[in-house]
């Protein structure tokens, strides 16, 4: 169970509240030109990868008082209680234990006194097994034909890790089509069928608890695709295997057992991808790249449980995150790829953060007196830059955002790399430094205009810069690397949620509207006025009625 502390009442949080009037007097600028040693005092390196935290509004005094904030909070002792199978998802009464499936030393970790690692190394080699007939085409459809289609069907956390590290590590693909299927709309799943041949059609349902409506009705629509265009009951097992927690359901819906691949109540879906719901992951890029990622996770994980806080990657990343979040007033944190590949990357972390720490009811079971989770969101860059930075750099809000880049490309073509990371380095340079009037009007005279011509347009001009930025370099998107990114993300929304004093790991903010779109179903059966709801609600679902 983790310690309730008041995040808000501990001496490091009023520290802090008075430093910020202190720090807000500077400017990066300044803290640059008065410390040549800037970059090596803020920037460490793990393994390939480099986190450059130096273009940050923080000084010497701001990084001590976080770390002694994380201090007070006693981080240490929820990190430990993380990695010991502690019941820290208090108000679902399990373990988190995400790092158990990529404890690649296999060192126990005991649930209720009984060692994990039996079970998830059983079931790694379950996977290892039957995806290498499928890879392989051992694996035979019902007309004697090998895979050569996987449809996944999951939606949030049986989705978004599997398509979000299938498309990152598309440079690593085999021969096999995969496709995601996860709105309950049915075009999604229409238009996926379009494409695809049953004989030769491999479902994977992959639901933790196999209840979730959008999930049940695809794999649904699924199946009766398959019945009707030339599968059979008998062969259903050939082309339908589940990924659950949920042995029961799975046996109901009609999959056999043997056919399922099973995880455990301490994996939270929005850190299932290292379970058994990667099967898509390893149909995509093969075992032995899947456990380059396990592999990747596990040297983070271990990291993040032995650094000391002041070197320590994750940590670091939560700590400005909330100096931004609770001293600057930032309501959002973006997160900008310079990497194709990983174009769903802040999508993933959308469900990771906001889910875990979109939260207001603090440890204490009170509401809590300041702000939690930021909003995440991003795009890869250059296409960002042509959308959303012009708010970045001369919009109102403080926007703190991590750029990430691949010093290697998977792609390298001409200089389009080259011309990629040049944008990579100068975007947190202008937000950082941003342009002066006299810089403006330099430029505007080296074009042959006056200061009185261009008087009107100088404002314009301006950017204040000032604009706090973390530049992630690593030197390669391989599996390892993404593993270790994924897990340092991961780490750093724990280290949040623990200093906010709330819990990250439940999610009972998504029942009311899966309850209410329930009671609204069998409302929709009917063409009868529905006057059971508000006024607005009633004329909603009124004018649907008359419309469809
Ligand atoms: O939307 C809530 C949620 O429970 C997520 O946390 C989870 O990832 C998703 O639904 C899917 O759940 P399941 O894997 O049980 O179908």
């Amino acid at each position: 169970m983790l310690k309730s502390i008041p995040f808000d009442q501990t001496v490091a949080f009023q520290l802090l509240k008075n430093h910020k009037a202190e720090i807000e007097k500077t400017s990066l600028k300044e803290l640059f030109a008065g410390d040549p040693q800037r970059f090596e005092k803020f920037s460490v390196q793990f393994e390939d990868i480099l986190l450059d935290y130096s273009k940050n509004l923080i000084n010497d005094k701001t990084k001590a008082t976080l770390v002694a904030l994380a201090n007070e909070c006693e981080l240490d002792d929820a990190i430990e209680r993380l990695f010991t199978g502690d019941i820290i998802n208090q108000t679902e009464n399990r373990a988190v234990l995400h790092v158990a499936l990529r404890n690649r030393s296999n060192f126990p970790i005991a649930v209720n006194g009984e060692d994990v690692m039996p079970d998830v190394n059983a079931v790694l080699e379950k996977m290892k097994g039957f995806s290498e007939k499928i890879i392989s085409g051992a694996w035979k459809g019902y007309s004697g034909k090998s895979i050569t289609d996987v449809v996944n069907i999951g939606i949030g956390g049986s989705d978004l890790g599997p398509v979000m590290v299938t498309e990152a590590l598309k440079s690593y693909k085999n021969h096999l089509n995969l496709h995601f299927v996860s709105n309950v709309d049915g075009t999604h799943i229409a238009e996926t069928l379009k494409k695809l041949n049953p004989e030769t059609t491999l479902f994977l349902i992959a639901s933790k608890t196999f209840t979730t409506q959008e999930t049940m009705a695809n794999a649904t629509s699924g199946r009766n695709w398959f019945l009707e265009n030339g599968g059979s009951q008998d062969t259903v097992a050939k082309h339908f295997v589940a990924i659950s927690t949920n042995e029961k359901e799975v046996t109901k819906f009609g999959i056999d057992p043997e056919n399922m691949f099973g995880f455990w109540d301490w994996v939270g879906g929005r850190y299932s991808l290292w379970s058994a719901i990667g099967l898509s992951i390893i149909l995509s890029v093969g075992y032995e790249n899947f456990i380059e990622l396990l592999e990747g996770a596990h040297a983070m994980d271990k990291h993040f449980r032995t650094a000391d806080f002041n070197e320590n990657l994750p940590v670091i990343l939560a700590l400005n995150g909330i100096w931004y979040n609770n001293f600057w007033g930032a309501a959002t944190q973006a997160i900008l790829p310079y990497d194709q590949y990983m174009h769903r990357f802040a999508a993933y972390f959308q469900q990771g953060d906001m889910e875990s720490n979109g939260k207001y009811v603090g440890r204490d079971g009170k509401d809590v007196s300041y702000q939690t989770g930021p909003i995440i969101w991003g795009e890869p860059g250059t296409n960002g830059q042509h959308a959303f930075y012009q708010l970045i750099h001369q919009g109102t809000k403080v926007i703190p955002c991590d750029f990430l880049a691949p010093a290697q490309s998977h792609n390298p073509l001409g200089n389009h790399h080259q011309m990629l990371m040049s944008n990579f380095f100068a975007q947190t340079e202008a937000l950082m430094n941003g342009k002066t009037r006299e810089e403006v009007l330099a430029e505007f005279v080296a074009a042959g205009k006056t200061e009185e011509e261009v008087a009107e347009l100088i404002p314009f001009k301006v950017f204040k810069g000032n604009k706090p930025t973390n530049s992630i370099l690593f030197k390669k998107l391989t599996p390892r690397t993404l593993g270790s990114l994924l897990a340092m993300y991961e780490h750093k929304i724990f280290v949040q949620g623990v200093l906010w004093n709330i819990y990250s790991f439940d999610q009972w903010g998504v029942e009311l509207g899966k309850q209410l779109a329930n009671k609204i179903l069998p409302e929709l059966a009917t063409d009868a006025t529905i006057e059971s709801h508000d006024s607005s609600t009633n004329g909603l679902i009124n004018a649907y009625k008359n419309w469809r």
